[in-house]
């Protein structure tokens, strides 16, 4: 067993490699004594990020029948994958076959490891999680955690800020489209010739996003009326939400402009082309992204009726579920101090883009 606060994450893709990345350059001041990866298949081309990952500070875990293999590309791995869960605090799973190692591994951890974390894709993993979205769900009980997806993020963000009040909800009606980029800039895979849609496989919430938003803000008694469609764009650049909140009260343009503005994770921006966003992300980001949960284009902002507000905003593609995934590590790690230890990253976020 390791002493010390270890956090230990699975997968090194487009999730995986820019967390295990953060947490190495972070570590001392997110209070992480080590931390540890795996990978689970020896490839030449993965080589030069596994081995800047480890130049980084974190230390790489194998299979141990993959040892001689992972050596034979001049990389070292120092433990064996089942040591390391056994070795690890909170183990972040960031493939898309979380729920599949929560049956195969984990679960026969959770005697030594205090909290199991998945992404997006792996809904019934755990509790349902986005950082200032339902912060007040976590609990020191809480053994798997499911950190949203970078659109469910988005859309929770869009109605906490818009729609929600302290004493509530004054949303009547969400409706959400997103526009989704085809596939990311580290994918080579699945790129398509030109616009498809996504078939409305839920009746009441339309697709999964908005089902997820549901269930997000149902673990903080919150009971939403929304639906979502969702279309995939032959781009790699970001993906777009446009959104139309119906609300119970009446506004105005300025005064949503504000409640934007008074939230420090969501950034506002003039421009209206994703390849903007995401350049000034590039260029000014952490390692290249926003670790903002939304940016929203102002230009589009309108109020029709008096209660209904219409808008784009782009998703900035990992960055969210990155935050998040840190969060629930802090609140498991420093559970009476996470949420000042999380506002030192603060300085990473964007007001305008
Ligand atoms: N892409 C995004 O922008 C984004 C945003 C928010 C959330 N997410 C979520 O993050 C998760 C991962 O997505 P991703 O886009 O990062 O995937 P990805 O780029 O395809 O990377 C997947 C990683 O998981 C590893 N892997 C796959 N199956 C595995 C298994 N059975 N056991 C161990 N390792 C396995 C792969 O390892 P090898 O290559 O070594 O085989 C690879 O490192 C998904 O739940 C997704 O919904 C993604």
């Amino acid at each position: 067993m390791a002493t010390g606060n270890v956090v230990h994450v699975v997968g090194t893709g487009t999730i995986g490699e820019p967390l295990i990345g953060l947490l190495a350059d972070l570590r001392e001041e997110l209070g992480i004594d080590e931390v540890t990866f795996s990978k689970r298949t020896p490839l030449l081309i993965d080589r030069s990020k596994i081995a800047s990952l480890i130049k980084r500070g974190a230390k790489l875990c194998v299979e141990r029948e993959k040892f001689k293999t992972f050596k034979n590309l001049s990389l070292e791995p120092e433990y064996e994958y089942e040591e390391a869960l056994s070795r690890a605090s909170v183990v972040v799973d960031c493939t898309p076959a979380g729920l599949e190692n929560k049956d195969r591994y984990y679960r026969r951890f959770e005697d030594r490891v205090e909290c199991f974390v998945a992404q997006g894709s792996e809904f019934g993993f755990g509790k349902m999680y986005a950082l200032g979205i339902n912060d007040e769900a976590l609990t020191s009980e809480d053994r798997y955690i499911q950190v949203v997806s970078c659109n469910t993020h988005n859309i929770a963000v869009i109605i906490k800020t818009v729609a929600l009040n302290d004493d509530g909800s004054r949303l009547a009606e969400g409706k959400f489209l997103c526009l989704r980029r085809a596939n990311d800039i580290s994918q080579e895979g699945e790129f398509i010739p030109s616009p498809e849609v996504d078939r409305h496989g839920d009746p009441r919430f339309g697709t999964h996003h908005a089902r997820d938003v549901y269930w997000l803000y149902r673990t903080i008694g919150l009971e939403l009326n929304i639906f979502s469609s969702s279309v995939k764009l032959n781009t790699q650049y970001m993906h777009a939400i446009w959104f139309d909140l119906h609300l119970t009260h009446e506004t105005d343009v300025d005064e949503v402009k504000e409640r934007f503005r008074s939230n420090p994770r969501v950034a506002l921006t003039h421009k209206t082309s994703s390849s903007l966003v995401f350049s000034f992300g590039r260029d000014q980001g952490y390692y290249g992204r926003i670790l903002n949960q939304t940016v929203v284009a102002l230009p589009t902002l309108a109020v029709r009726n008096g209660s209904e507000v219409v808008g784009f905003c782009f998703t900035p593609q990992d960055g969210n579920s990155l935050l998040s995934s840190i969060s629930v590590i802090e609140h498991t790690l420093y559970p009476d101090s996470w949420k000042e230890r999380m506002g030192r990253l603060d300085r990473y976020l964007f007001s305008e883009v």
